[in-house]
């Protein structure tokens, strides 16, 4: 019976929950992969701190070489997140002949062309399952089990904390900064909440599931991301009255004018599959020519469910080294598709404004739509207030470029008080 010596960089949220996981597993390991899997380090910053997490707290580590120079190690399992030192700690374990399994996106999401290549010249295994959706498996379908399908879609809540908030902002009509309070306080949302509120999380996992799907590199910088921070509940209220409700979207589409990578709020019908996914879930719904449509749902964070997509991966390495074939299944990212602008995406449009409550408003506002070739599909007044009125104009699938355009021109119209909220619509 082999065993196989690990080690993990990072004992947070995700190294511990690695750990605890391993050793529930430990009495299946030799029926299930055929090796027991040892962890013979664990890098930390402070060892004090991570004394009361591990049984035997020999396994401790400050010292990097203690890892990369054990000719033991075999599997190296990055969980302390951020680009420096986590990258070049991957690089040079890929070189010194380590498989590494990593739940980092943003790195994978940057740099994820540079570092398959290194695993590729060094046959070996750079695993990242973790890194999209934590605890649903999405990369291995993408990659292996739907490698029969040409992907054309890709579309999904792949943030939990986002998730969560709109949830409640729905559920409980609160404002955005009540809804973040209390996800800051139940541990959804990190101290720092700007990655998720803003979309840069979910558009680091977009960048990494496009390049998957359609077989060509997209990295963070190609995905357009806006955040939830101008939701408000009044919109949420407005959503549900027409039959929809509002999500953070990571889309994904491979279009003949080429990819288009994106994250941003958008109202999808309530009877659409992703509308129920709630609270702090993630779906991903995955559309190809083969397989038609698949959705694939659960937890998308947290220390056991992120656990689970990063032990899958170190006991896939496991087999591969039992079997002499690390390597087996790198980049497969041989096209150079190009990336789509923003301006030239379509999109139909809700849009939410308040307007001097008078004759010859709402004509002028149509037609300022119209010379910029947005075709309006309906168009209400919600509410008056003394010499104002809130008007709600949904718009038919049109170019972002015209519909900027015509925002430009109602931004500068003295009869348009304010212009509240601007929200994509799902569907054509
Ligand atoms: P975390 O709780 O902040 O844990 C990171 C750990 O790494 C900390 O214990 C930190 O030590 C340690 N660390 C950081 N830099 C180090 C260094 N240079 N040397 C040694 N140790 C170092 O973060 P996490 O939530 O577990 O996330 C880890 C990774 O998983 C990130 O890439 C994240 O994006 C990804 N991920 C997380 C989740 C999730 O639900 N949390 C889900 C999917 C993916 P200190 O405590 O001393 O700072
Ligand atoms: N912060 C992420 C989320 C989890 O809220 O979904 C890590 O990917």
């Amino acid at each position: 019976m082999e065993n196989i010596k690990i080690a993990l960089l990072g004992l947070g949220t995700v190294g511990t929950g690695v750990y605890k996981v391993l050793k529930a597993q430990k009495a299946e390991m030799p029926d299930k992969i055929g090796a027991e899997i040892v962890i013979k380090k664990i890098l930390v910053r402070n060892k004090e701190k991570a004394v009361a997490k591990v049984d035997d707290p020999s396994v401790l580590t400050t010292d990097w070489q203690e890892i990369i120079q054990d000719p033991e190690i075999q599997i190296v399992v990055e969980v302390m997140g951020g680009m420096e030192p986590a990258r070049t700690y991957i690089l040079e374990a890929l070189e010194a002949g380590k498989n590494v399994a990593t739940a980092n996106k943003d790195l994978i999401a940057a740099d994820g062309r540079e570092l398959l290549d290194a695993a590729h010249a060094h046959q070996k295994d750079l695993l990242f399952e973790a890194a999209v959706a934590g605890g649903i498996p999405i990369i291995r379908p993408l990659k292996q089990c739907l490698a029969g399908n040409h992907l054309s879609e890709v579309i999904g809540i792949v943030n939990g904390t986002t998730n969560f908030i709109l949830s409640k902002m729905t559920s409980e009509g609160m404002e955005f900064a009540e809804a973040l309070a209390m996800a800051t306080e139940l541990g959804y949302a990190e101290a720092d909440p700007t990655a998720d509120i803003e979309g840069y999380d979910a558009g680091r996992k977009v960048a990494i599931m496009a390049s998957i799907a359609f077989n060509s590199r997209v990295t963070f910088e190609d995905v357009y991301t806006e955040g939830i921070t101008k939701i408000s509940a009044k919109d949420i209220r407005y959503a549900k009255e027409m039959g929809y409700d509002i999500k953070l979207l990571g889309v994904a589409k491979n279009t003949p004018e080429g990819i288009e990578a994106r994250v941003h709020p958008m109202m999808i019908p309530s009877t659409h599959a992703l509308a129920s996914v709630n609270d702090s879930f993630n779906a991903v719904f995955v559309h190809g020519d083969a397989v038609d449509d698949a959705m694939f749902y659960g937890r998308g964070a947290g220390e056991l469910p992120t656990a689970s997509a990063i032990v899958g991966d170190v006991f896939d390495i496991a087999r591969n080294i039992r079997m002499n074939c690390c390597g087996r299944i790198g980049c497969t990212c041989y096209k150079d598709l190009p990336i789509k602008k923003m301006e030239d995406i379509k999109s139909r449009y809700f849009l939410r404004m308040q307007v001097e409550d008078r004759y010859g408003v709402l004509a002028s506002i149509t037609s300022v739509l119209g010379n910029n070739c947005v075709s309006i599909a309906q168009i209400i007044q919600k509410a008056k207030k003394q010499d104002l009125a809130e008007i709600v104009v949904i718009t038919d699938s049109v170019r972002e470029r015209h519909f900027r355009d015509s925002l430009k021109v109602m931004e500068g119209m003295s009869i348009i008080k304010k212009i509240s909220s601007v929200i994509r619509v799902y569907g054509d």
